[in-house]
């Protein structure tokens, strides 16, 4: 690999290959090893222009627990707000060396655009509506652990597909690991054409739910409506909300999913969120060693072993 821009263009060998990394890296990345020396010397640049907590954070502790010098930027607070451009600030960015540079950004695409034109090995880590590689890695991470395989399992993703790039990510995924998905939503927040993804298409909950193994709940992304649809948060909740009543559509050991951030009483109610078929924090915390994974891949040497821990 020279980047990770989305999970199209990974082949399955190569899912499952970062997947096993990840494995490996698990036991560092919760801390029963506290460090390991993989990318001493090297430096990652994590350049935000859109918020942030899960991602930015694992990225960087991903990168120290590696032993690699980090950098965090946020576009907020840099020299974006007196006009400087995406390419003037990667291209300064490249002159001081950085080995990987992690990138989100609101512009589909953006991650791309610049990995065309750096010699730093680029990390998508969320452009726009587009893709979020490393959520679906660490979504399916999580999912491995708690299921052992993808085949045959049932995996209904919920919301707003439409705005989604953890969806879009996941489903592409999910496919290539031999999962069946199912996609839910309301009509105006799914995509046009969402069966040509790979998926079984629901405009209602119910239906997507039954007898499904996961249910991976999306929150409505407001900042990306522009006005065009906003249902009332109690109008979503009530229609399209993950409640205890729901939930037992799906298998009673179906795992409970969302990538945060979480709007509790809207998509997913609290006793939900926080009931025992929850898996929302295990995928934080799965985060930090698919990060581990990606960044190895990309910036140890060649000739370097895997790493020893696990
Ligand atoms: N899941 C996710 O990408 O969370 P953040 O936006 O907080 O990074």
């Amino acid at each position: 690999h020279r980047h990770l821009l989305g999970i199209e263009g990974l082949t399955r060998d190569q899912i499952l290959a970062l997947l096993d990394a990840a494995e490996s890296f698990f036991d560092v990345s919760r801390r029963s090893v506290r460090k390991v020396p993989t990318l001493r010397g090297k430096t990652i640049i994590n350049l935000f222009y859109e918020a942030s907590t899960r991602t930015r954070t694992s990225f960087e502790l991903a990168g120290k627990r590696l032993s690699a010098d980090v950098i965090n930027i946020s576009a907020s607070t840099s020299s974006t707000v007196k006009g400087e451009s995406l390419l003037d600030t990667v291209q300064n960015l490249q002159s001081m060396q950085p080995d990987v540079l992690v990138i989100r950004h609101s512009a589909s695409g953006a991650p791309h655009h610049v990995a065309a034109r750096i010699r730093a090995a680029v990390v998508n880590a969320g452009d726009g509506t587009h893709e979020h590689p490393t959520q679906a890695l660490l979504d399916a991470f999580t999912i491995r652990r708690k299921k052992g395989a993808f085949e045959g399992l049932t995996v209904a993703i919920c919301g707003d597909v439409l705005h989604s790039r953890v969806a879009r990510s996941n489903v592409r995924l999910l496919n290539a690991l031999g999962a069946r998905v199912r996609l839910a939503g309301p009509r105006t927040l799914l995509p046009p054409a969402a069966e040509s993804l790979g998926a079984e298409v629901y405009p209602r909950l119910e239906p997507a739910l039954e007898g499904a193994d996961v249910v991976m709940m999306l929150r409505v992304q407001r900042e990306r409506l522009q006005g065009a649809f906003l249902p009332t948060s109690r109008e979503y909740s009530r229609a399209f909300g993950l409640n205890a009543a729901r939930l037992s559509l799906a298998k009673p050991d179906a795992l409970v999913m969302h990538p945060g951030p979480m709007n509790r009483g809207v998509e997913i109610d609290p006793a939900v969120a926080d009931g025992p078929q929850s898996v929302i924090l295990d995928q934080v915390e799965a985060g930090v060693a698919v990060r581990m994974a990606v960044l190895w891949v990309l910036a140890a040497e060649s000739n370097e072993p895997p790493p020893a821990a696990g």
